[in-house]
């Protein structure tokens, strides 16, 4: 541990601000590289004396900073974690990090089976961290889950975040194009869940650089119109689900119309756009028939 004396520390950090980003992002760099927890952080901030000890020396947690401010580079990815809900994900370029918007989904599941619900099989289409499908598994011990993702990168952080977050083992992780590593399990799902990607190609192009320059392009882009995996997730979920099984979809904001429309195609019932906590239909749910 390096020491140094808090009102050095408060200097340095006061020079940082003033180069630009937001007090909530060093902090959290501190904290999770420079350990220095928040709580310590506060309290210096109003009682300056004494030392505080670093993990990581100044300039370390400097360049750290200047990487971020310059290049636009996520701070979850620097600090290699992110908190989603109630968990801690490690995160690295390798998964898009977890949105907050993303959370509600956990709710939109919770609404429909209420708390305390009986043994149900889901699979999570492109679990990326691990996320949704950790939030699952830990919030119903009885279910039993299947979460996939295309790329093996990301199931090895999605696994690690599962062994980091419970000592359940109700949570499996295979590889695969969206429904092919489910083959076995045709006509027995009671739920399956996906995030995928949706974002039209024009809108990808024009991404702010901090998502488009560092988080996957595989986890982001959906084709020239951004339904290219919503269309063939929904095509294929009825030789999936059970019936009366339920899908539940986070789209693009301007997508739930035609994502709604694609679902009574494939013969769902009782269809719902669901909107974000900021009033965009953020969500598409509905019912094989
Ligand atoms: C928008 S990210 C969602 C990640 C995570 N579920 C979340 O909500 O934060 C989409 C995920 O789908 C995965 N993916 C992309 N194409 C896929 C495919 N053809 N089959 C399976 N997974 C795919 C990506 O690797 C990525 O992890």
């Amino acid at each position: 541990m390096l020491r140094i004396s808090a009102r050095d520390f408060l200097f340095w950090k006061k020079k940082q601000l003033s180069k630009g980003g937001d007090q909530e992002s060093l902090a959290f760099l501190l904290d999770s590289v420079g350990g220095i927890s928040t709580k310590d952080q506060k309290f210096i901030g109003i009682n300056p004396e004494g030392n505080l000890y670093l993990k990581k020396n100044l300039d370390f947690l400097e360049s750290n900073w200047d990487n971020h401010l310059q290049k636009s580079y996520p701070i979850q990815y620097i600090c290699g974690i992110t908190f989603w809900r109630d968990l801690r994900l490690i995160v690295t370029n390798k998964v898009l990090i977890p949105r907050p918007e993303t959370e509600l989904i956990i709710d939109i599941v919770i609404k429909i089976f209420g708390k305390k619900s009986q043994k149900l099989f889901f699979t999570e289409l492109g679990t990326g961290s691990g996320a949704i499908s950790i939030a699952l598994a830990l919030e119903y011990p009885l279910w039993n889950g299947i979460a996939t993702d295309i790329d093996q990168d990301a199931l090895e952080i999605a696994t690690k975040n599962y062994k980091n977050s419970s000592n359940q083992s109700n949570l499996k992780f295979f590889c695969g194009h969206w429904w092919t590593p489910l083959e076995s399990f045709q006509g027995k799902l009671d739920l399956a869940i996906s995030n995928p990607p949706y974002i039209p190609k024009i809108i990808y192009e024009r991404l702010p650089k901090e998502v488009k320059n560092f988080e996957p392009k595989i986890a982001l882009l959906g084709g020239d119109d951004g339904l290219k995996h919503i269309r063939e997730i929904i095509q294929k979920a009825p030789l999936f689900l059970k019936e009366k099984g339920w899908l539940i979809l986070e789209n693009h904001f301007d997508q739930g119309e035609q994502v709604k429309k694609l679902l009574i195609e494939n013969k769902f019932t009782s269809i719902e756009i669901v909107n974000d906590l900021s009033g965009i239909g953020r969500f598409t749910i509905g019912r094989y028939k």
